[in-house]
């Protein structure tokens, strides 16, 4: 069995790419060939004939498409067209396909109690989540037709930098670069939701095709929830920084995409993953191997 990665080299992608070491793989990035020129990509997904294909591309530069147009266009090409393409693509040859969206497709506003199911309805405020949302719709409107589809939503990732020269160090990592050379750090002590390790994402999802379960919307984050500053002050304690943390509200940190302010996901269809403090544990101790 073929699986083809998408976005191989990107962080969660490099990770597919170790979850599935015994496998027969092929990982594509953008330094293999210039994929947004869907003719080419089409050309080479003939030629390839996968098995089943996993989607790991997407465009994430959240703040930079609400105030760019180019950027904006950039984000409908990857997010939605894309996995338009791939969806047709998996359609015709009836193969699998396992694509990623995000906690952004809610709005997290005025939920109180209890995080998004799978079945709850999206609402994003933001582009990046309008963009990831119309992929969904697209991956979704095949399955009438008889597409095996497996869409992802996860959320807030950390885990080890991808291969990709373009990869980008997570939330954790650019915190403990900022704490060499500050005595103190602001953080925003709201946008309550998943943290999510890499390589536990990357495993669940491996499972999920293996299992061959049913299609559909899976939720698939570690377990538990915290906002950016509660994430923070347990991973400064178990790496002993002494930098000290201010906590902020949401407001005090003005962004040109609206955020959710509430948005954990609930997994009501699959093994829960560990506790998302667990996750970082391990990432802190293998880190310093
Ligand atoms: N990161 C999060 O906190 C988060 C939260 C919720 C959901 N997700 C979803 O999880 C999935 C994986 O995210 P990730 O954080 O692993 O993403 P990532 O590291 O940014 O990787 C994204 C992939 O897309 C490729 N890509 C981006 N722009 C491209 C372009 N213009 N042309 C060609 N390739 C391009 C990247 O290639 P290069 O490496 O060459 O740029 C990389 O392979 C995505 O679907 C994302 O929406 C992520």
């Amino acid at each position: 069995m073929t699986t083809l990665i998408i976005g191989a080299a990107g962080n969660l992608g490099s990770q597919l790419k170790i979850a599935y070491a015994d496998s027969a793989i092929i990982g594509w990035d953008r330094a293999d060939f210039y994929f947004l020129d869907f003719n080419l990509l089409r050309q080479k997904l003939d030629e390839l004939q996968p098995e089943q294909i996993i989607n790991a591309v997407a465009y994430n530069a959240v703040d930079k498409c609400e105030e760019d147009e180019r950027e904006a266009a950039l984000a409908w090409k990857l997010n939605r067209d894309l996995p338009s393409l791939l969806a047709d693509y998996c359609l015709q040859a009836q193969i699998p396909l396992l694509h990623y969206s995000t906690d952004y497709v809610f709005g997290g506003d005025g939920r109180l109690a209890g995080a998004y199911t799978e079945t709850d309805k999206p609402q994003p405020l933001n582009i990046y989540g309008q963009t990831k949302l119309a992929g969904e719709k697209e991956i979704v409107r095949r399955a009438l037709l008889g597409l095996k589809y497996y869409i992802v939503r996860t959320s807030k990732l950390f885990g080890p930098l991808g291969t990709s020269e373009h990869a980008k160090a997570s939330f954790f990592d650019l915190m403990l670069k900022l704490s060499t050379d500050h005595t103190e750090l602001k953080v925003v002590d709201a946008e309550v939701s998943s943290f999510t390790y890499t390589p536990d994402l990357a495993s669940a999802s491996k499972l999920l095709l293996d299992d061959k379960t049913a299609r559909g919307i899976y939720h698939l984050t570690n377990s538990g929830s915290a906002t950016w500053f509660q994430a923070l002050q347990y991973f400064f304690d178990i790496a002993h920084i002494k930098t000290n943390l201010i906590a902020i509200s949401a407001d005090d940190c003005p962004r040109p995409a609206k955020r959710p302010m509430y948005s954990s996901l609930a997994n009501t269809r699959r093994p829960q993953l560990r506790p998302w403090q667990d996750a970082l544990l391990e990432y802190w101790h293998n880190k310093n191997k």
